[in-house]
């Protein structure tokens, strides 16, 4: 078993957390990160109730400084990190013509800026260590634009494409994989706060699959020979046409 230390943001709930759950089940140490400490002090339990290892760390990817001390510390702790999960996300979903200019300046703050500030506080790391596996969660949204999701569509289309450039650019030591989940169950939706994109938001996350379909895609692709690297993966539910 080649057991690796796992960054995860955005651990506190949803994707994040059964990634944790899955990875540690599996004999990886997880580093824990997410605004809501109370969650991931009680998820740290559970994995450890289950012989699990994992530590926490309070962790808004807003704030670059945040970032850079949640993986330099995780680094001084155990000599290296060897994946990071660039999870945390938002998706205040709204027409364009609603104007919630502040919630758009948010999902770019948490989705483009949060995964950049991943980037920027690992990648120095993973080359002096000649290694490591970024693992960015984007969304079918990066594939595709539907109305209400303008600017959700546009962070994880960028998402997408710095995921991209990274593969391009890295030293082959590196490994770069984007995860594009389609409806899955999470709290992901708790953020919107436009009534006709609530509405809408309804009927089309009627049919999920559990967050654990995803940890398990990622596990897939962390799992591979060092020279093997799983780009890209798409996860809808089978009912999820769109
Ligand atoms: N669920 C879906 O249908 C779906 C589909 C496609 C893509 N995704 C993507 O999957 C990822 C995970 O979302 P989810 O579905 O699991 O939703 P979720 O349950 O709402 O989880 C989102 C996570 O992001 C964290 N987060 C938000 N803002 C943060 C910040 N400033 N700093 C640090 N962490 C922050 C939250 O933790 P705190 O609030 O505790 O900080 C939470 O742990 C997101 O990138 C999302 O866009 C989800």
């Amino acid at each position: 078993m080649n057991t690796k230390v796992v960054l995860i943001t955005g651990a506190s709930s949803g994707i994040g957390e059964a990634t944790a759950l899955r990875l540690a089940r599996e004999g990886h140490h997880v580093v824990l990160g997410a605004r809501r400490e109370d969650r991931l002090t009680k998820l740290a339990s559970v994995i450890r109730d289950a012989g699990g290892t994992a530590e926490v760390a309070r962790l808004d990817v807003t704030d670059r400084t945040s970032v850079a001390e949640f993986v330099d510390n995780a680094v001084s702790a155990h000599g290296r990190v060897d994946v990071i999960v660039n999870n945390a996300g938002v998706m205040p979903l709204s027409r364009l013509d609603s104007l919630l200019a502040d919630e758009w300046d948010r999902m770019i703050d948490v989705n483009i800026r949060g995964l950049l500030h991943g980037i920027a506080a690992t990648l120095p790391h993973f080359e002096r260590q000649g290694g490591g596996h970024f693992v960015t969660i984007a969304s079918v949204g990066a594939h595709q634009v539907v109305p209400t999701a303008a600017v959700y569509c546009a962070t994880k289309y960028a998402a997408w494409a710095i995921t991209e450039g990274l593969r391009l650019e890295a030293d082959p030591s590196i490994r770069v994989t984007t995860v594009s989940p389609g409806v899955v169950e999470s709290e992901l939706a708790d953020s919107i706060t436009d009534p006709g994109a609530q509405a809408a938001m309804r009927t089309y996350r009627a049919d999920s699959i559990p967050p654990d379909a995803i940890a398990e895609a990622i596990s897939y692709a962390i799992s591979q020979p060092a020279e093997v690297d799983v780009n890209e993966i798409v996860i809808r539910p089978a009912r999820q046409r769109a």
